[in-house]
């Protein structure tokens, strides 16, 4: 195992890979960062959050195969140490102003004669999605609600992406995942449209006191999150013919691309990925669908649906609102106003 090629073994599921990095080598970094096993700290360190990342990490040590193991640990040390957090909680409500959002709708329903089929994406079952490519809309979203995310996070951010729109469709679901750490760190997803069939669609997020929220969004609505930290998803299946949404990613301003947060996730993956260690344990059963988790014997193939909180939209202009239901007053500078 000593030498082994790290990118020949798992070049299907590992997300960065670049170069040949030899296991040895990867190890000599881990060391010279000073890594233990088990973690000793969580970012952050409260209990709930390291209850929840020590039962994750005891269901990754039981998956089968080194490939996943490794995948698995990538994406877990990077939500339970590797990223900080930026705020108390991980996510909040808020509202996009009203003449952005009715701009947005009438894009949609402008595009929907037209839509195009989105590449594969391995997060994404069911049916391949549509998308309506408006870049001077998505564009608008990046810079309009530019100042609402920096607002929300209390510090100064590079506009990354906004990505869309993308329009799921009957029988879809997605998968329990962090996104790159490198660009997606402070990130919202704007709930636009969705079809008049549509049944209402969770979103389910973790905060870091280790809670899983069930979030509904009505239209309009902005989910701010630490995209890199909090396990987000949709696993439960989509009902309806669509359902539109815009996810736009900002990372910190300052000292942020001086690292590469990339291989730094690499280093952190503790050597024991190689050992299969299966044995038998009460919790439930993880798999690994490329960068993203599924627990195949539980409802909506993610147990911990069953002990959610539930709460939904619409937010409210002026105010975001925390998980735990606390509204704080939110005036963000308006853009559009200074033009
Ligand atoms: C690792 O620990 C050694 C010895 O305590 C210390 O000198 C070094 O600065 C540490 N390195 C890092 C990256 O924390
Ligand atoms: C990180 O989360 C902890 C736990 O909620 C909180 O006490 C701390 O203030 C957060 N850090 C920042 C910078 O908000
Ligand atoms: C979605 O798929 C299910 C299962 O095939 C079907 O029963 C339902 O009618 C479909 N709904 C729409 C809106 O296509």
């Amino acid at each position: 195992m000593r030498f082994l090629l790290l990118c020949s073994i798992i070049a299907s599921v590992l997300t960065g890979c670049v170069g040949q990095l030899v296991e040895e080598e990867r190890v000599l970094e881990y060391h010279k960062r000073n890594y233990t096993w088990p973690l000793q700290k969580y970012v952050p360190d409260t209990p709930g959050w390291r209850q929840l990342m020590e039962e994750r990490f005891e269901q990754i040590a039981r998956l089968k195969t080194s490939g996943a193991r490794y995948e698995a640990y990538y994406q877990t040390v990077r939500s339970s140490l590797l990223a900080p957090n930026f705020t108390e909680h991980g996510f909040g409500l808020a509202r996009c102003p009203e003449g952005l959002l009715q701009a947005l709708r009438q894009g949609i329903y402008d595009g929907l004669p037209n839509v195009r089929l989105e590449e594969k994406q391995d997060v994404i079952t069911g049916p391949v999605p549509w998308m309506i490519d408006r870049p001077d809309l998505t564009e608008r979203v990046l810079r309009e609600l530019h100042p609402y995310a920096e607002e929300w996070v209390g510090m100064e951010l590079t506009a990354h992406q906004a990505y869309g729109f993308r329009l799921y469709r009957n029988e879809s679901n997605l998968y329990m995942h962090v996104d790159r750490m490198q660009t997606h760190i402070v990130s919202f997803i704007l709930h636009i449209a969705s079809s008049d069939d549509a049944e209402p669609w969770p979103i389910f997020i973790e905060d870091f006191n280790g809670r899983t929220h069930e979030v509904i969004l009505t239209p309009g609505d902005i989910l701010f999150y630490e995209s890199s930290k909090c396990f987000h998803g949709r696993p439960r299946k989509f009902h309806g013919t669509w359902y539109t949404s815009v996810f736009v990613h900002y990372y910190p301003k300052h000292g942020w691309t001086e690292v590469d947060h990339r291989m730094e996730g690499h280093y952190a993956v503790p050597p024991i990925w190689v050992e299969d260690n299966y044995t038998p344990s009460d919790l439930p059963v993880l798999e690994m669908m490329g960068t993203s988790m599924r627990e195949p014997y539980c409802p909506d193939e993610w147990c911990r649906v069953k002990d959610t909180v539930k709460w939904s939209g619409p937010g409210v202009e002026g105010y975001w609102i925390d998980p735990t239901q606390k509204k704080h007053v939110f005036n963000p500078r308006r853009v559009s106003d200074e033009l």
